[in-house]
């Protein structure tokens, strides 16, 4: 599913550049359950936002489903980010005055579907992440957990293989965490690849591939199941 090698990552700074990412290479087979770790400034979110083609490696290959996508233009990525990537954040990324149903059927807009089957597939989303009852509440009406939920929807509503999560528990009590990462884990049971930043050792225990970040390098890697 996912393939990289030699990921180099430079931010400019000024007459400087500073590298985030040094020469990052591992592999992620589809259906996996996985883990990126590591402290603060190590690089998970730069490494991930480069997963979902949300930012462009400076130098190194990104293999996905056996494209080389570290070559796309913007125009590939954004086809490829609709077909393949749903993108979960730490902060909902919600709009605000959209319903719970229309935030979820926000990507769908780009698949030209009629309005009846983006509300119907939406509606439909909701339901799996156990909000069929608050299709019409706005995200302030909601607790954080159940905004991680329309989050995780509007990340499955098109059904794409590959689930990438950056610190999807970061802002909510451990209890709601728990069943955040648990609905992870019933995506990745139904077949989805799950990939989730994370600085919990428990949330990282329950993944079957833990990387772990430090300064921009990948330090260790285990597979567990
Ligand atoms: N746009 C940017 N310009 C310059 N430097 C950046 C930029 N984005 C990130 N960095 C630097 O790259 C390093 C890695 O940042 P990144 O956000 O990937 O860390 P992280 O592991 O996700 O940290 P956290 O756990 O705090 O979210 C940090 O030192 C950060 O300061
Ligand atoms: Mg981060």
């Amino acid at each position: 599913m996912i393939r990289i090698k030699n990921l180099i990552k430079d931010y400019p700074m000024g007459r400087e550049t500073f590298r985030a990412l040094h020469g990052v290479s591992f592999h992620i087979a589809q259906g996996r359950l996985a883990a990126i770790i590591g402290q603060s400034g190590s690089g998970k979110t730069t490494l991930l936002n480069i997963l979902g083609g949300l930012d462009t490696p400076t130098a190194g290959e990104y293999w996905l489903d056996g494209k080389l996508v570290s070559q796309f233009d913007q125009v590939d990525w954004s086809h490829e980010r609709n077909h393949t990537i749903g993108f979960v954040f730490q902060s909902f990324n919600l709009v605000p005055a959209l319903s719970a149903r229309d935030n979820v059927a926000m990507p769908l807009i780009y698949r030209r579907a009629p309005l009846k089957t983006r509300r119907r597939l939406a509606e439909e989303a909701l339901r799996q992440v156990g909000l069929g009852d608050r299709l019409h509440h706005r995200p302030t009406q909601l607790s954080g957990g159940q905004q991680q939920r329309v989050a995780i929807a509007r990340a499955l509503v098109g059904n794409p293989p590959l689930i990438l999560a950056d610190e999807p528990t970061g802002n909510l009590d451990s209890h709601t965490g728990e069943e955040i990462i648990e609905l992870l884990r019933h995506l990745n049971r139904q077949g989805h690849t799950v990939v989730i930043v994370t600085h919990s050792p428990e949330v990282a225990s329950q993944c079957q591939e833990i990387f772990r970040m430090q300064d921009g390098r990948l330090v260790a890697s285990e597979a567990t199941g």
